[in-house]
């Protein structure tokens, strides 16, 4: 875990041994107003204080997104886009979209080609270039590494659960509940690592399109070795390189975003959540898990003035409190924010309004 990771657990461990789940919250004012609203109201209230178990998550999960959805779903084709004019991108080859991505692909608009190395379709802005290669902040540097992306599924990741992740079963049952409304569409899963999520989504069968998107080449060559390992059909999955500040999505194309505890590893989280509202269509769902930190922080002038700098000075963004996830998504144009938490863990979901 890297140091501000461990920080944040440890602190997380001993401020936050609450669970709490709050009522979805309504920025527009116009949901919460059916039945089912009102059980999920009354079911959250119910155990907002709580002690946490395990195995009580499930039904914690209020699905503040289901008023908000809309019912269409995508059909698994042409949501690639250039990341540099965001127009789509076509194979070189006539065939359909995950075959065709065994193969280069280009623009449509300015042409620039895009590389499949047979893992993975490279669609970072300098994903061909001969000289240039950009430098991220460490907590993105960091997961490039060989050593630490081979070291993630083996060991690194169960650490998290000193933080109050419930583990990756728990965390996809409670992500499914949010993604519903999308079930039969797009999903991207945003930052996977080495795909333990992506490999879920895959094996669940439940969406048209897996979309594995990491920055990191030795995450996603680890992925596609654990895809391989364990024999699943890349019919329905696809492997992208990319950054997550530069989605190679076209506009308001894509149904369901998730992002397992990698929020706080992004250089820019408002560029970031700005991207998936983008990419997310109307009623499009957004779901997320990060380390959190709040309680008596936020309001300590030091410590937040203590933080600021260390941001300033770093690019590496410390963990952030409920209040200002939420208003992260509020600021990218995300309604309907809720969450579930746990120690220092947090489930956070909202929805594209529209
Ligand atoms: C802690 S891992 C999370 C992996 C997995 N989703 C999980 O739930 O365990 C964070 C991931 O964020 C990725 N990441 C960091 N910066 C990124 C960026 N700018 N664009 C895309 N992915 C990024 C890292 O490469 C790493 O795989």
């Amino acid at each position: 875990m890297p140091m501000a990771a461990a920080l944040g657990a440890f602190a997380g461990t001993f401020l936050h041994r609450r669970c709490f789940l709050r009522p979805p919250r309504n920025p527009t004012g116009k949901t919460l107003r059916t039945a089912a609203a009102a059980a999920n109201r009354a079911a959250s209230s119910a155990v907002s204080t709580t002690e946490f178990a395990p195995n009580t998550l499930d039904a914690k999960v209020s699905n503040g997104t289901d008023q908000l959805a809309c019912p269409k779903v995508s059909n698994g084709t042409d949501q690639l886009a250039c990341p540099i004019c965001y127009h789509p991108l076509i194979s070189t080859r006539e065939e359909t979209l995950t075959s065709s991505l065994a193969t280069n692909m280009e623009c449509v608009t300015c042409k620039k080609a895009y590389v499949n190395n047979g893992q993975y379709l490279d669609l970072t802005i300098s994903g061909g270039s001969k000289e240039f290669d950009e430098t991220m902040p460490p907590s993105t540097e960091l997961f490039r590494t060989p050593l630490v992306s081979f070291l993630y599924e083996r060991g690194w990741r169960q650490n998290f659960v000193l933080g109050g992740f419930p583990g990756p079963e728990k965390e996809f049952e409670m992500a499914k509940e949010y993604l519903k409304p999308t079930v039969g569409g797009t999903v991207i899963d945003a930052s996977c690592g080495s795909g333990l999520f992506s490999r879920l989504f895959a094996k669940s069968g439940l969406f048209s399109l897996v979309v594995a998107l990491d920055f990191s080449e030795n995450m996603l060559q680890q992925c596609d070795e654990f895809i391989k390992k364990e024999d699943i059909s890349k019919e329905n999955l696809i492997l992208v390189r990319a950054d997550i500040s530069r989605l190679p999505f076209v506009t308001a194309s894509v149904d369901a975003v998730h992002a397992g505890a990698a929020l706080h590893c992004w250089p820019s989280p408002s560029a970031a959540v700005a991207e998936i509202s983008r990419v997310l269509r109307p009623g499009g769902v957004f779901v997320a898990t990060t380390f959190i930190l709040d309680g008596f922080y936020p309001a300590v002038p030091i410590l937040s003035a203590a933080r600021q700098v260390f941001t300033r000075a770093t690019s590496q963004h410390l963990y952030m409190s409920e209040g200002e996830l939420e208003d992260l998504c509020r600021a990218c144009g995300l309604v309907g924010f809720t969450c579930v938490r746990n120690g220092s863990f947090v489930m956070l979901s909202a929805t594209k309004p529209g």
